[in-house]
């Protein structure tokens, strides 16, 4: 195989892919390397070094992509490369795809196999090729701290080690990961006393078998830190929570507390920073000040060490880089599972495990400024069916009973019954080899429901000025609505029933929340509340405002859920319509509501069904015709009778 080292090129980037080490072994077994010159200057690696185990030295990046099989890098590709990237070539790099849509498209587009470093995991669920950086980082994060305690940066002019006689300076690290970890070790080594807080129990139990007795380990809270934080000379912000921004620790009032000259060094500031007066900065000028601390907060501070990075990344990705060179992306996967959850793209398909991604599906979120909460279950349900799947039948349903069933338990009872019922229900349906969730989960995955819902709330908020305001679960369940509410206006997406149709399920999104504001704004004060005729303006209002958010992508009839058909007929047959319905219009009868609203229901034989939501629809349009396009909005609030009356509909 060719394999191709290019220069990198983005700024202030020193790291290359492959030291001559490793080009060495890679050309004892048989493959080429190309490497673009100058690629390892930056890491004290000349071309010479390279030339002389045998690698080839090529004077422009065009060669080396153009014919290496497999290209090694560090970063990920920024822009003038992506245009350089071949169908099929597999490329092996840091990608951090959740960064940049820009990067994933042209990745996707490109036809390249994108093998990423950062999601390579071992089955421990330590990321082996990130380990390296988060070493570094927290080993030099003492080593800057102590530099800025100096007078001459601006400290407060205390050496971190103390002498005999002098007190030592206080370390605080908050966070005892792997960034944490070295940097407690770093720190006590050279003599500091160290607080190392975690929320983890667990994993301080560990820390305390195996870091000195010059670290203190507490339990993480405010009350801990606030007390640590004013005896603290350095501040070391190491704090990862999976898949989310760092957590805010340290408030911009808390520095008050603090001695002034001592120096925070916030490692976590790639995540955001744990520390709110954090701001990224470079290595051209890592620090600043606020209220009397020093800040250093650079976001690549492995960069800062690119002789010591790039041996430490080339030591933990190599092994990889063999096996890929020897056997070919395919191969390599299916023999070691850890390589398999570094693909991420394969010939312009986005392959992400599943059950990475389901993983990343947060339990609940808030929308349109915390009205509307999203509680999103089915990525639960879904990760004890697939993420056991090897497991025993029973395992998988008592992980269901307690992860989903429990903490949701008020919903499961309303919608389905008591736990019993529903582990009969789960181990009859979602075991079942048809059921989508063992069929179409990448296809749910694919709808992105957490964005269907943003935008569709959003725009609610933004054409009719009014929250929708409830809680929504998101569900495999029994399948017995695809959306829909109950009357305690808790809201339903079932998905063993959704066609994962993006569009689709927007407009219906959209119908469902202009629901929720309608109900709110005139469900308990309307005196024809619960009537056929509340129903009707409540269908067609709903269907009307899905109908503007398609804005032309739909048609009324595809709004209303009627065929071409169906609404030539009742538009042929409008008079006819009005008529039969008149007599049922204040009627609060279930059989009732069911000939106006029930999909396999008709209010005329030769009709079409569900005639609410032609006629509501109707009766919105007339309405607009009169107030103007923007009038719909105010129907939210209108008793429904003044709706009508306001329209001039024949009804
Ligand atoms: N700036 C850089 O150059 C650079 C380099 C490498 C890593 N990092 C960043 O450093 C951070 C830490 O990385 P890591 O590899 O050590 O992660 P890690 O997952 O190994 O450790 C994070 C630790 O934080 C703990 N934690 C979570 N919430 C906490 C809280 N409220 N209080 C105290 N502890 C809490 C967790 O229990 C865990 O032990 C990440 O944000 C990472 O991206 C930055
Ligand atoms: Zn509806």
């Amino acid at each position: 195989m060719i394999v191709g080292v290019p220069k990198e090129i983005k700024t202030a980037e020193h790291r290359v892919a492959l030291v001559p080490a490793g080009a060495e072994s890679l050309a004892s077994d048989g493959h080429t390397v190309l490497v673009e010159q100058g690629a390892g200057l930056g890491s004290g690696f000349g071309d010479e070094a390279y030339r002389a185990v045998g690698a080839e030295i090529a004077p422009a990046a065009e060669t080396v992509w153009s014919r290496a099989e497999m290209i090694m890098k560090v970063k990920e590709p920024i822009e003038p490369e992506w245009s350089r990237i071949r169908k099929g070539q597999m490329v092996f790099t840091y990608f951090h795809f959740a960064a940049s849509e820009a990067l994933t498209k042209a990745i996707i587009k490109s036809g390249c196999v994108a093998i990423a470093y950062e999601t390579v995991e071992l089955p421990s669920k330590e990321l082996p090729l990130l380990t390296p950086m988060s070493e570094v980082a927290g080993r030099m994060a003492v080593q800057e701290g102590a530099k800025y305690l100096e007078k001459v940066f601006g400290g407060y002019g205390i050496l971190l080690g103390g002498v005999p006689g002098v007190l030592p300076a206080e370390v605080l690290i908050l966070g005892g990961g792997v960034v944490g970890t070295n940097a407690a070790k770093m720190a006590a080594g050279l003599g500091a006393h160290v607080t190392l807080l975690d929320i983890s129990l667990d994993r301080l139990r560990y820390l305390s078998d195996v870091l000195p007795p010059n670290v203190d380990l507490l339990y993480s809270n405010r009350h801990n830190m606030l007390e640590q934080l004013s005896k603290a000379d350095v501040v070391i912000g190491a704090v990862l929570l999976t898949g989310a921004k760092a957590p805010k620790l340290v408030k911009r009032a808390d520095l008050k507390v603090m001695k002034q000259g001592s120096v925070i060094v916030d490692v976590a500031v790639d995540q955001g920073g744990c520390i709110e007066t954090t701001k990224p900065t470079t290595h051209d000028q890592p620090t600043y000040v606020v209220d009397g601390i020093i800040h250093y907060a650079v976001a690549n501070m492995p960069g800062g060490v690119p002789r010591t990075s790039t041996l430490a990344l080339t030591n933990a990705t190599f092994p990889y880089a063999k096996k890929l060179a020897r056997l070919g992306w395919k191969e390599a996967c299916k023999k070691d599972p850890s390589l398999l959850l570094g693909l991420n793209v394969v010939e312009g398909k986005v392959v992400y495990s599943l059950s990475r991604r389901l993983a990343m599906i947060p339990a609940e979120v808030y929308l349109a400024d915390s009205s509307l909460r999203i509680v999103n279950v089915y990525g639960l349900e879904a990760l004890a069916v697939r993420e056991l799947s090897h497991q025993s039948r029973s395992a998988v349903l008592d992980q269901l009973a307690r992860d989903v069933y429990r903490p949701y338990a008020s919903f499961w009872k309303g919608y389905m019954g008591d736990e019993a019922r529903f582990r009969e229900w789960a181990e009859a349906s979602l075991f079942a080899s048809d059921h989508p969730v063992n069929t179409n989960l990448a296809g749910i995955l694919n709808l992105r429901l957490d964005s269907l819902f943003t935008a569709s709330a959003n725009w609610l908020v933004k054409a009719s000025g009014r929250r929708p305001r409830g809680v929504w679960y998101i569900v495999f369940g029994p399948g017995w609505t695809d959306m829909g509410g109950f009357t305690d206006g808790t809201m339903l997406v079932d998905l063993s029933k959704v066609e994962p149709d993006r569009e689709a399920f927007e407009l219906k999104l959209a119908h469902e929340l202009t629901h929720m504001v309608h109900g709110a704004s005139t469900g308990g004060t309307d005196p024809d509340g619960g009537t056929v005729l509340q129903r009707t303006i409540s269908e067609g209002l709903a269907s009307y405002a899905a109908y503007v958010y398609a804005a032309g992508r739909r048609t009324p009839a595809q709004s209303v859920g009627y065929t071409d058909a169906e609404w030539s007929w009742a538009l042929a047959h409008e008079r006819e319509l009005t008529t039969a319905a008149r007599p049922y219009l204040g009627s609060r009868e279930r059989a009732d509501l069911n000939r106006f609203a029930s999909r396999s229901d008709r209010l005329v034989d030769a009709g079409p069904p569900a005639v609410a939501y032609f006629l509501g629809f109707r009766i919105v349009q007339a309405y607009v015709a009169k107030h103007g396009a923007a009038s719909w909005t105010d129907l939210l609030d209108l008793p429904v009778r003044q709706v009508l009356s306001g329209s001039g509909y024949p009804l």
